[in-house]
């Protein structure tokens, strides 16, 4: 078996995509190892879940940037900096609330991928899941999906890699809906991140 594909994975909140790859990782159905976990966020609750996991963890915020009258740009590029010298295979966006532009991306060509939870170019940017279940209430759809795609510095869009559709159920509530979201999301992440690591 080839040496396990190197990752690291970015997150900005509870973590439940990580944990879908660590346990992927445990159960031997993912042969990868996540090198380091980033987070924009203090109290993303993703950092305890790498700590209890036993992998080494960022934080690197933007605030000192704004306060300090640097750019995103800045941002971007002395975070690539950090990751460089990881030799990372994939570097997954999983929950990260942040917008790479290419002073990030421009080190990691087609190394970048990011989760998202609706179809190609539908629900692009935050509340996706909210503002499909609104669509559904309005009767204009009846099912959303997720995607895991290359990123891009236009916000979700990029060459989509693995899409799931996810349909609404007559007696679904935003809740009801969003887990089966959320369990469909995890399922894609680990497929695609398999699928990218094992062609390399
Ligand atoms: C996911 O729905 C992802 O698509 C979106 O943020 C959520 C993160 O979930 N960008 P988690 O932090 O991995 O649980």
């Amino acid at each position: 078996m080839a040496d396990p594909a190197r990752l690291i994975v970015l997150i900005s909140g509870n973590g439940s995509n990580l944990q879908a790859l660590i346990d992927a990782i445990a159960a031997g159905t993912l042969n990868a190892r996540i090198v380091l976990v980033v987070s924009n966020r203090r109290e993303a609750y993703g950092l305890q879940r790498a700590a209890h996991a036993g992998i080494p963890t960022l934080y690197f915020p933007l605030r000192p940037y704004r306060d300090g009258q640097r750019t995103r740009q800045d941002y971007d590029a002395d975070l690539a900096a950090r990751l460089l010298p990881y030799q990372a295979d994939l570097i997954v966006m999983a929950g990260w609330m942040h917008i790479f532009s290419n002073h990030f991306l421009q080190y990691f060509p087609r190394r970048v991928i990011n989760l998202h939870p609706a179809l190609p170019s539908v629900f692009n940017g935050t509340h996706a899941i909210e503002r499909a279940f609104e669509a559904f209430q309005n009767g204009e759809i009846n099912h959303s999906g997720c995607i895991v795609h290359y990123a891009v510095p236009e916000v979700d869009e990029g060459e989509v890699i693995v899409q799931a559709r996810v349909p609404f159920l007559p007696n679904d509530t935003l809740e009801t809906f969003a887990a089966r979201m959320h369990e469909a999301e995890h399922q894609i992440l680990v497929q695609a991140v398999r699928m990218l690591t094992q062609r390399r």
